[in-house]
């Protein structure tokens, strides 16, 4: 395969594996398609941008001329599909967006895909694929520890956000069984690392820590995450995309589950240590508040498929990647103070206060 299109790429995940597609791959002409949402940020590009090998469009994926003029144009094989509105708490104030572009998004590109490629018949299906990136959240909430989401488990979606990727899920299944269309599915659990929107737990905690202030830990912090290093979900994605069986789903995941609470004392712990301050100095900013509504209680993936099938682990142990990333955020102030502008701090604010 040779013209890839990966949507989403100026956001978290997607800067990352733009990165490492465009890196690893220089024979591979690699598009990326961003609406450029509050989420969606060059910057975080600004090292490959240049690379020949490289190219982006401004666009949204709900629009049903460009997607198909975009993949005729640049005679794409193969779509790597990431573009979503992702944050849960946003999800819970305008479940419309999250509708629009991870459901009628997600089914705009399949059908675009699905007449572009098969023009030739089903012959043209040959070589091509559409890898759907997903969610642990689809599967609902765990009770109990010591049980897992596997690929098998019955998807029980709570949240707007976690409902409209599993009915995004269900398009590309659907797409595949009804018009034999070559898709691949993940889902992937919690995601850290650089070039996170500071509205997710990781990145906006590490940044209120420096600035002293306020750490809003919903209900008791007793929710559990499954914390996978963001480059390891990328080498994951590369993996699948060029190793996965066709009409499969993987689960991605690092066996790393932790307590809110627990991981919030932690990152406490590194950023005083990194600032030089004295141990249990920000401990005070603990601030618990009003549960987020219908909050799942745990996630947590077995990956044992993808490592048996594909040989993929995690590199980074979690100690390691937490501290590479709290780095980053500490050496990139700029980066920081660009994304946290007025208005989205004012957006936050309200949303705080529900
Ligand atoms: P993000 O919010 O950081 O980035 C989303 C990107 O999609 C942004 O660049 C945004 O501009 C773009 N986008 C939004 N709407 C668009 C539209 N209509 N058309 C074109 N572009 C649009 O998200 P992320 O955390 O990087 O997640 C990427 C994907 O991975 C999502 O599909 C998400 O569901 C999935 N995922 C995320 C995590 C995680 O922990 N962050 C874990 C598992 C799966
Ligand atoms: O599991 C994968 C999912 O992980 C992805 O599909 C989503 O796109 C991604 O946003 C993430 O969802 P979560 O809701 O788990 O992530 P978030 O960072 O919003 O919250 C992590 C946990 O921390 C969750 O239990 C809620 C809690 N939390 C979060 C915020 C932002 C707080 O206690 N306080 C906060 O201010």
């Amino acid at each position: 395969m040779k013209n890839i299109l990966i949507t989403g790429g100026a956001g978290f995940i997607g800067s990352h594996l733009v990165r490492l597609m465009v890196n690893k791959y220089p024979h591979y002409n690699i598009i990326n398609l961003d609406k450029l949402t509050y989420a969606g940020n060059l910057e975080n590009l600004k090292d490959i941008e240049d690379s020949p090998n490289y190219k982006f469009i401004k666009g949204d994926i709900c629009d049903t001329a460009l997607i198909p003029k975009l993949l005729r144009d640049n005679k794409i094989d193969g779509i790597i599909h990431l573009a979503a509105e992702s944050h849960v708490d946003r999800s819970i104030k305008d479940p419309f967006a999250f509708a629009n572009t991870n459901v009628i998004g997600t089914l705009n590109l399949l059908q675009s895909a699905k007449n572009y490629w098969g023009e030739a018949g089903k012959e043209g299906f040959e070589g091509k694929l559409f890898y759907h990136v997903s969610t642990d959240e689809v599967y609902g909430s765990l009770e109990q520890e010591g049980t897992f989401f596997t690929e098998d488990t019955k998807y029980d979606p709570h949240s707007p956000y976690s409902a409209s990727k599993a009915a995004s899920d269900h398009f590309v299944r659907a797409f595949h069984d009804t018009y034999g269309l070559p898709v691949v599915i993940s889902n992937c659990s919690n995601n850290y690392g650089s070039f996170q929107f500071p509205e997710k737990l990781i990145p906006l905690f590490i940044n209120n820590i420096c600035n002293n202030r306020a750490l809003p830990v919903y209900g008791k912090g007793e929710n559990v995450r499954d914390w996978l290093y963001v480059e390891d979900h990328a080498v994951a994605i590369d993996l699948i995309f060029h190793k996965g069986k066709t009409g499969d789903t993987y689960n991605i995941g690092g066996f790393n589950e932790w307590r809110n609470i627990d991981l919030i004392k932690v990152m406490i712990k590194t950023v005083d240590r990194l600032l030089g301050r004295p141990q249990g100095s920000s401990d005070s900013l603990i601030t618990y508040v009003t549960d987020r509504a219908g909050h799942d209680l745990r996630y947590a993936i077995d990956s044992t498929k993808l490592n048996k099938e594909l040989g993929w682990s995690p590199s980074l142990q979690f100690e390691e990647g937490l501290e590479k990333t709290v780095r980053w955020y500490l050496d990139n102030k700029e980066w920081m103070e660009r994304v946290t502008s007025g208005d989205y701090q004012a957006y936050y604010e309200q949303m705080y206060n529900r």
